[in-house]
């Protein structure tokens, strides 16, 4: 078992109405002048916006705001962010938006209190010693970022997606209404579920498993979002099935999931190259890739994709046969990617063939160049990131 530490400091305000709460939360947390920082329409078209900014209104907090960040947040919009934060002297940036507004709220925290390209941090040059608070307004369940210490960022110049990690980050409020998720479209709300999904299989398929009791809440979590999902594909205005999910991606990637284990990333790592290259949805390509790293590393701990297909996706355990049993393991998670709308390999995601040039380059800038591996229950060098990407061709 390893050793860990556990570090959740974000204060989470979960509820109907919740969002009422946002000026007394920016002031408990020294906020005096907010960039309200947001994404296209969506929470614009909801009022959620408008309703945000007259709460800061109301409680004589100053602000300004920044909206246009895409999904896959890009390094340009954050840079006119940090320029726009030093001029205006900004000392708090509220995300009003997903996972992709809050890790581009983070880059600008980060940029503003720094000297040098913000782009170096993210590309391990350079470590920031401090940086602008930040806070979110939830609005899709999906990346974590709301409580996690990540951020991940797209440099337009080379399509290049990096995250960099650091506590310090981990956002100081998190305001959770469920009511605010019922407009996501199906396709958004299946990725979502299925990136939180995936958080927590990071942590599950390690080696060090004897931490049952990580174990056992992970399963909880993973059973539970695989219920959850079916019902808001139905109803979406299903409160009780959208407050699981909504609280279910922040505690699958809040670090309790992986208390005393290893985690393992790769899966994040080969899928961060496919939004870099065509800026698909993150979850959407987790479950192009899963799959077939899956399949390409099972055996590392064969028992545990058993335990997988049995507690997590009801496959009856054939004792005779531990192989047979992982790998229908692994075809039910297919099944269930399919049944949500998800697609099980890169053809489905990007609606044509990928090319080998086009795997060759993924496989060399997830391996920065043929320096780096990732994985951790199989460490991958760059030919394996190639034979995972060719399995999962489709
Ligand atoms: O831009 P708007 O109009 O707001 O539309 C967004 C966007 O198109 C829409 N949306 C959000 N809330 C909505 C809504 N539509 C209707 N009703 C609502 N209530 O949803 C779309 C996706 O939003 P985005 O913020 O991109 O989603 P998500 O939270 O999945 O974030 C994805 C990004 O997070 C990164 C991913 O790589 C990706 O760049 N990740 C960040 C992590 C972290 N910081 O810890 C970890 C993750 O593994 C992930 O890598
Ligand atoms: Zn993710």
């Amino acid at each position: 078992m390893k050793d860990f530490n556990y570090y959740a400091p974000t204060e989470v305000v979960f509820g109907e109405q919740s969002e009422e709460q946002v000026a007394r939360l920016v002031k408990k947390y020294g906020g005096t002048k907010v960039l309200v920082h947001y994404g296209g329409q969506s929470a614009v078209r909801s009022g959620l916006l408008d309703k945000v900014c007259r709460l800061l209104e109301k409680d004589n907090i100053a602000y300004i705001t920044l909206g246009g960040v895409v999904p896959n947040p890009r390094l340009s919009l954050a840079k006119q962010g940090i320029e726009l934060c030093r001029r205006e002297s900004v000392d708090f940036i509220l995300a009003v938006g997903g996972g992709s507004v809050i890790d581009s709220a983070k880059c600008i925290a980060y940029g503003v209190c720094f000297k040098g390209d913000v782009w170096d941090i993210y590309l391990g040059k350079a470590k920031p010693s401090t940086m602008l608070p930040v806070a979110s307004v939830l609005t899709i369940p999906a990346a974590g970022s709301e409580m996690s210490e990540a951020s991940v960022i797209t440099n337009e110049d080379g399509d290049v997606k990096l995250g960099y990690s650091n506590d310090m980050s981990r956002p100081k409020f998190a305001i959770m209404n469920p009511c605010r998720t019922f407009t996501l479209p199906p396709y958004q709300t299946a990725a979502g579920v299925t990136d939180m999904m995936m958080h927590t299989m990071e942590r599950y398929f390690t080696k060090d498993d004897d931490m049952d009791l990580t174990t056992d809440i992970a399963e909880a979590t993973l059973r539970r979002m695989k219920t959850a999902i079916f019902a808001v594909l139905k109803n979406p205005e299903d409160y009780r099935n959208r407050a699981q999910i909504m609280w279910g991606g922040s505690v699958m990637h809040n670090g309790l999931t992986g208390c005393g284990v290893s985690d393992d990333w790769a899966t994040h790592q080969l899928e961060h190259e496919l939004s870099g290259m065509f800026d698909v949805t993150h979850g959407a390509g987790l479950a192009a890739i899963w799959p077939s790293w899956a399949r390409y590393v099972m055996h590392e701990n064969l028992s545990r994709f058993v335990r997988f297909a049995v507690n997590v996706m009801d496959v009856p355990n054939d004792f005779t046969d531990p192989e047979g049993t992982a790998l229908k393991g692994i075809e039910a998670m297919e099944r269930f990617y399919h049944a949500i709308g998800m697609p099980i390999n890169i053809k489905e995601l990007i609606g044509r063939d990928i090319t080998d040039e086009e795997i060759k380059e993924m496989a060399r800038k997830c391996s920065r160049n043929y320096t780096h591996t990732c994985g951790c229950l199989k460490v991958l060098h760059a030919e394996d990131m190639e034979n995972i990407y060719q399995m999962a061709k489709g």
